[in-house]
């Protein structure tokens, strides 16, 4: 099954924008081979916009950049395949995409047909300026993943109308795998709201507010996208934003994860430092992402600026978030009910970033949450 796990990967948008290049890709291709992250299940390199000249061609083909993807976009596919590795491409479901490049309505067959004859494994597709009602975009999401289909090559259709229009309720019968369900996230913890060309943005906080009633329309096959990965960022990439804390981030991680949001890395593969390679390795997150149940955490107390989430995993273990949104270090107990586990459970926790034992559960469990940090751990018997 296609997305039958939350896809991974890395999207040139958040630290690229309109630099991206052939370039950029291959060594990102490269980068993510040498530092184990596409063993690790990143395996999608998706470009983002800018990667078209801004006229079609003679035959009305898309045509890639002259100058940053002199190459073409062909010989980019073979090469990122040859690393074991799965190129993305990016248009729009209107005449021009959001950076003012060509969109793909009205040339979906032959876009596709044309994605399909390079290689191209991954669509994102966006909405920058189509009409605004729920109709049209059904529409045209639809006739997109139809000329998909009709290629025959297995592409994964990612839809991006940024959650406006209820995509939970449509996106699967539209074709897509994933579809986002939020505005694009800042590199911030809160809304900064700041405005840059015509889109706005919120921050990682109320990003997963948005996801939280979101859970039960997700499963294999199908995901809610809380949108690319910031981690890493540090303010300094095209996405806007004043930058996040590494434990703001270690919450984006955690949560993207037990939320089954896709995984898509934002910063700059070819240079990570060391506590945002760990971040985006926890292997122990990973596997919570890629649980083949499939089930998207729920929230299932809310205190204040306290939470706590639970997903249930495919070995009958249990993975509880304990989310503090809060200013402050806060208590968080964990209940056997929040935990959905008997009073007389006494198995055993683990800490996914702690990585190890923390203690056995018992009734009375609680503990300390710094803030805007998340705790992830895992019940077993
Ligand atoms: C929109 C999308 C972003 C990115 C840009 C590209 O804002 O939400 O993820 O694709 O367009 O212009």
């Amino acid at each position: 099954m296609l997305a039958g796990t939350p896809p991974m990967g890395w999207n040139s948008w958040n630290g690229f924008g309109s630099r991206v290049s052939e370039d950029v890709v291959r060594q990102t291709a490269d980068s993510l081979v040498s530092s184990g992250l596409r063993d690790l299940g990143y395996r999608y390199v998706v470009i983002d916009d800018c990667w078209a000249a801004h006229e079609r061609g003679k035959t009305g083909d898309l045509v890639p950049d002259p100058e940053r993807f002199s190459g073409g976009i062909r010989p980019l596919a073979d090469y990122v395949h040859g690393l074991g590795l799965k190129l993305g491409i990016y248009s729009d479901a209107a005449e021009l995409t959001c950076a003012r490049y060509p969109g793909s309505f009205g040339f979906e067959e032959q876009d596709a047909a044309l994605w399909a004859s390079w290689g191209i494994d991954f669509l994102k597709y966006d909405y920058c300026h189509a009409p605004q009602d729920q109709a049209v975009a059904i529409e045209r999401y639809t006739r997109m993943g139809q000329a998909l289909k009709k290629t025959g090559r297995e592409i994964l259709y990612s839809i991006c109308e940024w959650g406006g229009r209820n995509p939970h309720l449509w996106a699967s019968r539209a074709g897509g795998q994933m579809w986002r369900a939020t505005p694009d996230v800042l590199d911030s913890w809160t809304d900064t709201w700041m405005e840059k060309g015509n889109w706005t943005g919120i921050g990682i906080d109320s990003a997963i507010e948005a996801a939280a009633s979101l859970s039960e329309y997700a499963g294999p096959g199908g995901w809610n996208d809380l949108d690319m990965l910031v981690v890493g960022l540090h303010g300094s990439g095209s996405i806007p934003g004043e930058g996040a804390t590494l434990r703001e981030y270690r919450t984006q991680m955690s949560m993207w994860c037990v939320l089954c949001s896709p995984l898509m890395i934002g910063c700059d593969v070819r240079s990570l430092e060391g506590p945002v390679r760990e971040i985006l390795s926890n292997s122990g997150l990973i596997a919570v992402s890629q649980d083949t149940l499939g089930r998207p955490a729920v929230m299932v107390r809310r205190t204040g600026k306290q939470e706590v989430w639970r997903k249930p995993m495919a070995d009958g273990s249990i993975v509880i978030a304990l989310l503090n949104r809060g200013a402050t270090v806060a208590d968080i107990a964990l209940r056997p009910v929040d935990a959905g586990v008997l009073d007389s459970f006494r198995g055993s926790v683990r800490d996914l970033w702690k990585k190890g034992v923390v203690a056995d559960y018992s009734p009375g469990f609680s503990l300390k949450v710094q803030p805007h940090e998340t705790v992830v751990l895992q019940l077993a018997s």
